[in-house]
């Protein structure tokens, strides 16, 4: 369902957008760091604030500049350097913040005081010992300090949902008659349904006064796992502003996930026939960089962005997939940034999917052959949780995927210079009795030992991918290293797994040598060559 409002609203640079326009309020630096586990230094802070800007939020609030110096800073600095977006800092219906706030975002090139005043029965008296009375007069005196001091004003009544909404509206009108611009209504506990937040919403556009000239916001937490589905529901009733976080952080179960609203908005647009101005092709890397920032990774299975979202493990989905993507996908990966689909093979897969992948690997086996390959992948994915290329290129070769050898590795000592190359030393041995002690240099330490890998054994190698995946967390966690090189006329896949990233890219070009090796036993060992090409 949906409820325009009649009049256009106002962007985050001042001009007048269409009314079928939502502006994106993100605060993933304010709600979503001041969650646990979430917190970044400055430099962390202005990164993402640069990839928040290219991804086309509109308003970016930036932090809460007198909870502390490193937010005050973190405000100012953020507000001094972009360049397109309105940039928000928090504050309290006191003097003191609003002022701090104000001087926090003096070089900003549009600013926006964000105040917030709890209105509910429950915060009224036990949190603020406020009467309703005291609340109005708190929310006009501070709005129309704030106003003097910034581009525009949105006032927030804290714990708007558990509000009696005629006193909502009561403030609200307060608010707007002093000079605020919009309007947030927050689910601040995340205690609402969507029924609810459509019927709030409908009521406030009903009866605060002059409302098609105020943009209604709102702000969903996600206590009960709705906040998506409640931000939504204000849109439907005519909210023309959503604040959100990336990856969905923040207080307690976190806010409306951004990558979430907006996707939502755009797959199911003659539903919503409301448009954003974000470049959802950058959800994707946004959303990475911020879990890079934090440390902090999303669930497989989290939409739009998570490992899953657009993974097909099932043999019947794949089959789908491979003949019309639309079977089992509602939305392309592209569009959000994911370069594309991926069939994961397991033992829930079928053979559509194992000739698609053996074809991309370079292998064309002929139905009979292909029938053996999928016999021995299957009992694999029975006793795996996770096949990869080099597993499936080993069954392809004939190989058996848990083999190892010839090679193994005995001693490693690698050392860099700050600012400087790397060099490393292995020792490998040879099932056939050969100890090989070789050495590398190289831009860095995996280059490095690449390179003394390809001298000892004797085996051409070009690099082509390589990357390092974190398995676990803290002190235990492991690094898993997929490297890629071509060989001949194939790419070659090998994985190799240590607490030391670099004795993980060591295992992982070892696993490919071995299975070349073992593919081409008379080869001579005698003309090494360096590698083609760096990580
Ligand atoms: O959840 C909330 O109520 C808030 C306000 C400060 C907007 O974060
Ligand atoms: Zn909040």
């Amino acid at each position: 369902m949906n409820n325009q409002p009649a009049a256009t609203n106002d962007s985050s640079d001042g001009e007048d957008v269409s009314p079928d326009r939502v502006l994106i309020f993100d605060t993933t630096l304010r709600d979503g760091e001041q969650a646990p586990g979430f917190s970044m230094d400055l430099h962390a802070k202005l990164k993402l604030a640069h990839a928040l800007e290219e991804l086309g939020v509109d308003i970016l609030e930036a932090g809460f500049p007198q909870a502390s110096p490193d937010d005050f800073n973190a405000v100012a600095k953020i507000a001094q350097s972009l360049t397109k977006t309105t940039v928000a800092g928090l504050a309290r219906c006191v003097p003191g913040d609003i002022d701090s706030c104000a001087r926090a975002l003096e070089g900003a090139r549009r600013s926006r005081i964000h105040l917030f005043l709890s209105t509910s029965p429950l915060h009224r008296e036990h949190k603020l010992g406020m009467s309703k009375q005291q609340v109005v007069e708190a929310t006009v005196r501070s709005v129309e300090r704030a106003r003097q001091l910034c581009h525009e004003v949105e006032f927030s009544a804290e714990d708007a949902l558990r509000t009696e909404p005629d006193f909502l509206v009561e403030v609200f009108n307060a608010a707007a008659a002093a000079g605020a611009t919009t309007l947030n209504a927050p689910d601040t506990v995340g205690y609402t349904t969507p029924a609810e937040m459509f019927e709030l919403f409908t009521y406030l556009r009903k009866n605060v006064r002059n409302a098609e000239n105020l943009i209604f916001s709102s702000h969903c937490h996600n206590d009960l796992g709705m906040a998506v589905a409640n931000s939504l529901a204000a849109v439907s009733a005519g909210a023309r502003q959503m604040e959100c976080t990336i990856n969905g952080i923040g207080e307690r179960a976190g806010n409306a996930a951004l990558e979430e609203l907006v996707m939502a908005l755009k797959v199911r647009a003659p539903h919503f026939g409301v448009s954003t101005g974000i470049d959802t092709r950058k959800l994707y890397p946004t959303s990475r960089l911020l879990t890079q920032l934090t440390g902090q990774g999303v669930p497989r299975n989290k939409a739009i962005v998570g490992d899953n979202a657009f993974a097909h493990e099932s043999g019947i989905h794949q089959h789908g997939m491979l003949k019309h993507r639309g079977t089992y996908e509602i939305m392309h990966p592209q569009d959000v940034g994911i370069a594309e689909t991926s069939l994961v093979l397991g033992k829930h897969s079928g053979r559509h999917a194992l000739r698609e992948r053996l074809q991309k690997l370079g292998h064309t086996p002929d139905d009979a052959t292909l029938d053996g390959i999928f016999a021995r992948f299957k009992m694999l994915a029975d006793q795996r949780r996770d096949i990869h290329d080099d597993d499936l290129q080993a069954l392809a070769l004939g190989q058996d995927p848990d083999t190892t050898g010839p090679w193994s590795l005995l001693r490693l000592n690698a050392s860099s210079q700050l600012g400087g190359g790397s060099s490393t030393a292995v020792t490998l041995v040879h099932e056939d009795g050969r100890e090989v002690a070789e050495t590398g240099a190289g831009d860095g330490p995996v280059d490095a030992v690449l390179h003394a890998i390809t001298r000892a054994t004797g085996t051409e190698l070009a690099l082509t991918q390589f990357q390092i995946r974190a398995m676990g967390e803290g002190g235990n966690a492991q690094g898993r290293a997929e490297l890629t090189a071509r060989h001949g006329s194939l790419d070659w896949h090998g994985n190799g797994v240590s607490t030391d990233i670099v004795e993980a890219a060591a295992l992982a070009a070892l696993a490919i040598v071995n299975r070349i090796e073992r593919q081409a036993p008379a080869r001579s060992h005698s003309a090494p060559k360096a590698l083609e090409s760096t990580p």
